[in-house]
């Protein structure tokens, strides 16, 4: 499964055989009717069938904009979306009621698997027991892009969780946080996931709509060159993320003049100025942690492929230690 930002990375997801997701949340009713169009064009022979990928929203950025927000899960519904991922929000469980098959989206036939990723315990028995969601994604620390300032690491949040969820009728839990390769996948399958997501591994592929300036950053990554901060979205003037939640990046000279107490506009201004001649010191790239672990940029379809081999591999490699 990936995370992706456009609908043509998530189609070639898909068509790898693995479940693409397009993040939507700043789509606009318009962008996002292309992006579906765009999608539906790519599998012609789908029938009645939903759509096979998922769009991704922001809690809070629904909130944000009611109105607008309405008008972008009904074309979702309208177009038979199989998934919709919610996360960061103050309160999912209204958008989660508003997203139903009901008279007034008379073209809807295919109520979407409604996917909440959480950032803490609390919030993934909440998505389980209360709201009864069809899928979890424990994101771990190592995650890129906005995550929970204290989520412990993705192998620690994902067995949290499954050893607090009841042994029936649990919903799946996913891995997501760091995962750059097919063995680390497998690690979690072992574990007990029911599946991996990998998000800023997907930023290494032509399909992707990241800058070059920011693929290359992650190609040069080290682990240790990323950090989960509020800088980054300070100097995009953002500071509208919910409590508890921060973004990992690369930790370029922004953290080190926000922790120096450079006022916010002073950063502003450098950040505008850096991003005329995309300086790299200057620069935000979300990703993970994992992203010491990424080089090639391949064809998505081609990544979900390898990773899927990796996986079988992986998995044989373990079952010889019982041999
Ligand atoms: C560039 C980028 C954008 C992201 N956008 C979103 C988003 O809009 N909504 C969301 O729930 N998660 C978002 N994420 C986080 C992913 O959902 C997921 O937790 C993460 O990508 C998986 O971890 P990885 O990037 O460590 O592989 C984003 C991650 C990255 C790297």
């Amino acid at each position: 499964m990936a995370f992706a930002s456009s609908a043509k990375l998530a189609v070639e997801v898909t068509r790898g055989g693995g479940f693409g997701f397009v993040g939507a949340a700043f789509a606009t009713p318009d962008s996002l009717r292309q992006e579906l169009a765009y999608t539906r064009q790519s599998f012609p022979d789908l029938g009645n069938r939903p759509l096979p990928i998922g769009l991704g929203f922001i809690g809070w950025l629904l909130d944000a904009n009611e109105e607008q927000s309405k008008q972008v899960i009904d074309i979702s519904l309208e177009n038979n979306v199989q998934a919709i991922w919610l996360s960061f929000g103050a309160d999912l469980s209204r958008w989660l009621r508003y997203i139903r098959i009901s008279p007034a989206n008379a073209r809807a036939t295919h109520k979407p698997l409604i996917f909440v990723q959480a950032t803490s315990l609390n919030e993934a028995l909440v998505a389980a027991n209360e709201w009864k969601v069809d899928v979890i994604i424990a994101q771990g620390n190592e995650a890129g892009g906005h995550g929970g300032k204290a989520a412990p690491s993705t192998m620690v949040m994902l067995s949290e969780i499954l050893a607090a969820l009841p042994a029936q009728d649990a919903p799946p839990v996913l891995a997501a946080g760091g995962i750059s390769n097919g063995s680390q996948a497998a690690a979690y399958l072992v574990a007990g996931a029911a599946g991996a997501v990998l998000g800023t591994r997907f930023a290494l592929t032509p399909e992707s709509p990241y800058p070059d300036y920011n693929k290359a950053a992650i190609q040069r990554a080290k682990s240790s060159d990323t950090v989960r901060t509020h800088a980054l979205d300070w100097a995009w003037n953002l500071y509208s993320w919910p409590e508890g939640i921060n973004g990992r990046g690369i930790r370029t000279k922004i953290v080190d003049d926000i922790d120096a107490g450079v006022p916010h506009e002073v950063v502003r201004a450098r950040y505008a100025k850096a991003a005329e001649t995309n300086d790299p010191d200057y620069m935000v790239t979300w990703c993970s942690q994992g992203a010491s672990l990424m080089e090639d940029i391949k064809p998505a379809k081609e990544l979900v492929e390898e990773l899927h081999a990796d996986i079988v591999r992986s998995l044989q490699k373990g079952q010889q230690l019982l041999a």
